[in-house]
């Protein structure tokens, strides 16, 4: 019994539903969005095509990629009560805590706020993935005293976030390190946020009460937190000489190393692959390649005494560091892009809905007698 439930922990190996979106070898190490292989897409498309990809099954002509381009550039903006909202916040709350808010506070100014039609789904599931970008964004300037900076429709959606976010248009190879990484991110299978997404979609609640669900379950350190944890790590160690004795007092100390282990990679995560390429290619553009070579050194440590992969969340970390991105911007980073799968996977949830409810193994006592209160 013990090894049953042991098995179960977590719903590691559970088969939790049906999905077209997303497939995961992890003993091979392949991950494919609807069969197409990641390192194609990484090498090949932008983030426009993966979210054309992700909500409607196919790669887009070349029309249907100009439509959907469009339409995403249109929706980029967001209601000055947004801002309004955003603006309550002090400057100290996470920016995760303000984007959870934000994102839920949006869903009540949506034009489509009281439809939750099929069509009006899938106009708020495109509209939402246009504007995370865009909160973000404003979540970084407004805690930090700058005013909002509006979108720049001339600008793809990887190079306009940048844009948004620190008021200079980026440099053609920074902005297709943004686009690769948000290609990297936008979807993977049954994760804990996008399960939540589902598991909030499929009792009928609407398009951003799901994506809030998602944002506060990114969040947790174990999750998309990760990536930030790891940029912490890597400014605690200091330097590729300190990596060694870094690992080890970790490990003596049973302590997990953020950006390591994968509940379901047994290889190499395929996007990491990418991802590093990333970091020593900014490294180098950035004439500082001290995050890229102490990453590479902690990565060879943690291979050699704990046999640990590094995941997606490894080299992320240096990659927005190298792109100016502020170390606790990194989760909500990660939702910019994530909010493509979370959207596709509530409109795939709700096109053939069943209430997700498990069951649970019970462990406590049996026919316990009920002592009356001046009795106990
Ligand atoms: C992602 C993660 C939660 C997967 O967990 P999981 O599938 O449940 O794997 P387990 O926690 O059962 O790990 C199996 C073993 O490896 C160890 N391990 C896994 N990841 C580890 C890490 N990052 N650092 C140190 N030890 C780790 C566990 O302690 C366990 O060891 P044990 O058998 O001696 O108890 C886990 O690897 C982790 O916490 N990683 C760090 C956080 C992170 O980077 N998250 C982002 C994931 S994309």
């Amino acid at each position: 019994m013990a090894d049953t439930v042991k098995q179960g922990a977590g719903l590691r190996n559970v088969v939790a539903g049906e999905s077209s979106l997303c497939s995961i070898d992890g003993e091979r190490g392949v991950l494919a969005y609807r069969g197409i292989d990641i390192h194609a897409l990484a090498e090949q498309s932008s983030f426009e095509e993966v979210v054309f990809l992700l909500h409607r099954g196919t790669l887009p002509r070349r029309a249907e990629l100009a439509a959907i381009t469009q339409q995403l550039t249109r929706e980029r903006p967001v209601p000055a009560a947004t801002v309004s909202v955003l603006r309550l916040f002090p400057p100290s709350i996470h920016p995760m805590t303000s984007l959870r808010s934000a994102v839920s506070a949006l869903g009540g100014f949506d034009p489509d706020a009281n439809d939750d039609t099929p069509p009006a789904n899938a106009r708020k599931a495109l509209r939402l993935t246009a504007q995370m970008a865009t909160v973000v964004a404003l979540v970084e300037r407004l805690r930090k005293g700058r005013e909002p900076i509006p979108p720049d429709p001339a600008l793809a959606h990887a190079a306009n976030f940048l844009y948004m976010l620190t008021g200079e248009r980026p440099r053609p190879e920074a902005a297709r390190a943004m686009d690769v990484a948000l290609i990297l991110h936008a979807d993977h299978e049954f994760n804990a946020s996008t399960f939540a997404a589902r598991v909030a979609a499929s009792t009928l609640a609407d398009v951003h009460g799901a994506i809030t669900a998602a944002l506060a379950t990114l969040k947790g350190p174990l999750h998309g937190g990760a990536n930030e944890a790891v940029m912490k790590t890597l400014e605690e160690i200091g330097g590729p000489e300190r990596a060694e004795a870094w690992v080890r007092d970790a490990l003596l100390a049973k302590k997990k190393i953020m950006g390591f282990g994968h509940a379901v990679y047994r290889t190499e995560d395929p996007r990491a692959t990418h991802l590093r390429r990333m970091s020593r290619q900014l490294g180098e553009a950035n004439g500082d390649r001290r995050w890229y070579d102490l990453s590479e050194r902690l990565e060879a440590v943690v291979r050699a005494q704990k046999g640990l992969n590094a995941n997606v969340d490894f080299y992320s970390a240096s990659v927005y560091h190298y792109l100016g991105i502020p170390t606790d911007l990194f989760t909500p980073v990660f939702a910019v892009s994530r909010i493509a799968g979370w959207t596709a996977h509530v409109l795939e949830q709700l096109g053939n809905n069943r209430l997700i409810r498990p069951e649970s193994e019970y462990t406590g006592p049996r026919d316990v007698e009920y002592v009356p209160l001046d009795r106990r």
